[in-house]
């Protein structure tokens, strides 16, 4: 069993099935029985260099509501590689801690930070991948249509860390896969070349294309996210032309068909990569998606719990 979830490949189809069905069982317990007290004695801690409202309070809820606690570290005051080494912090950090939760500009910095501390690591979005969000989707499609297996799933907008672990989710349960991009906004070429023989050993289809209302034809899930993610704010403005033919609008879900369903990570920019028409119309899931974010972290929290002998 894996001590981190850096990303969902190195996890593996089965890993990333059963953690999918935890965290439909963590939901069911939740609202049959109420809280619990599996993890009670448990410390998690929050290191987050960039901003946050759902991952954040999900972690938060998710440690409270089975009986362990979570504290928020200020970054800032850490100075990780500044105030002290990234090895010091980890060998503090595993002395008190059961897990370690973060959100982080540097990838490198995650899988360095696993590598040095004897406690669980978890991404909580870095500016590579969100896994922990591609989870939540799963749980959400599953819901709504469900299973994985057969789905097609059209990521609208930037080829981005929200892009990338969708599309290591799909390539690990069956799903089709197509990110609609305007042209120079794909996945990097080394990840696509990493995961086109999962989707093809499957008999399922990973493509990128750079014409929305095509790409999104005949999809179950249209997937938004900001154009512009945390770190790149820089880039608004040359990006937004780009993106505009890209918009999750009624006309774009026309194109999609009437099967489509629609949901974002959010944060969403209502007008920019969404409009309020779709993300408040019946057909979309993104609050649904954001209310699974708490089963799905629990179901993350157990797995590595488990897999270093917390449970
Ligand atoms: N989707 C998501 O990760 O939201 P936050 O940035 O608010 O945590
Ligand atoms: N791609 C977005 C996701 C936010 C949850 C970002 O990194 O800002």
């Amino acid at each position: 069993m894996n001590k981190d979830l850096i990303d969902l490949l190195p996890w593996g189809e089965q890993a990333v099935l059963e953690l999918i069905e935890d965290a439909a069982a963590q939901k069911r317990l939740l609202k049959t029985r109420g809280p619990d007290t599996e993890f009670a004695g448990r410390t998690a801690a929050l290191y987050f260099e960039k901003p946050s409202l759902r991952t954040r309070v999900t972690f938060e809820v998710a440690m409270n509501q089975k009986g362990g606690s979570a504290l928020m570290l200020d970054a800032g005051t850490i100075g990780i590689g500044k105030r002290e080494s990234l090895e010091d912090v980890a060998r503090n950090l595993e002395r008190w801690l059961d897990v370690l939760v973060c959100r982080t500009f540097s990838h490198k910095l995650v899988e360095e930070l696993a590598r040095l501390a004897k406690i669980p690591v978890i991404n909580a979005l870095t500016d590579v991948s969100h896994p922990c969000q591609a989870i939540a989707f799963a749980q959400t499609a599953i819901e709504h249509r469900t299973k994985l297996d057969g789905l097609t799933l059209a990521f609208v907008g930037d080829g981005n860390n929200v892009a990338r672990s969708l599309a290591e989710l799909a390539a690990l349960t069956g799903m089709n896969f197509t990110l609609a991009c305007p042209s120079g906004f794909e996945l990097p070429s080394d990840f696509v070349s990493q995961v086109q023989p999962l989707f093809s050993r499957k008999g399922r289809r990973f493509s990128q294309s750079n014409d929305p209302k095509a790409a999104v034809s005949g999809a179950d899930f249209l997937y938004g996210d900001v154009w512009v993610s945390m770190g790149q704010e820089g880039q608004k403005d040359a990006k937004a032309s780009h993106f505009q033919p890209f918009q999750i609008n009624a006309s774009l879900l026309d194109a999609a068909g009437s099967q489509a369903l629609v949901t974002h990570c959010l944060p969403a920019h209502r007008g920019e990569e969404i409009t309020d028409d779709v993300m408040d119309g019946p057909k979309a899931v993104c609050f649904d998606e954001a209310e699974n974010r708490l089963h799905a972290q629990k179901a993350v929290l157990r797995r590595v719990f488990r897999a270093t002998g917390r449970l």
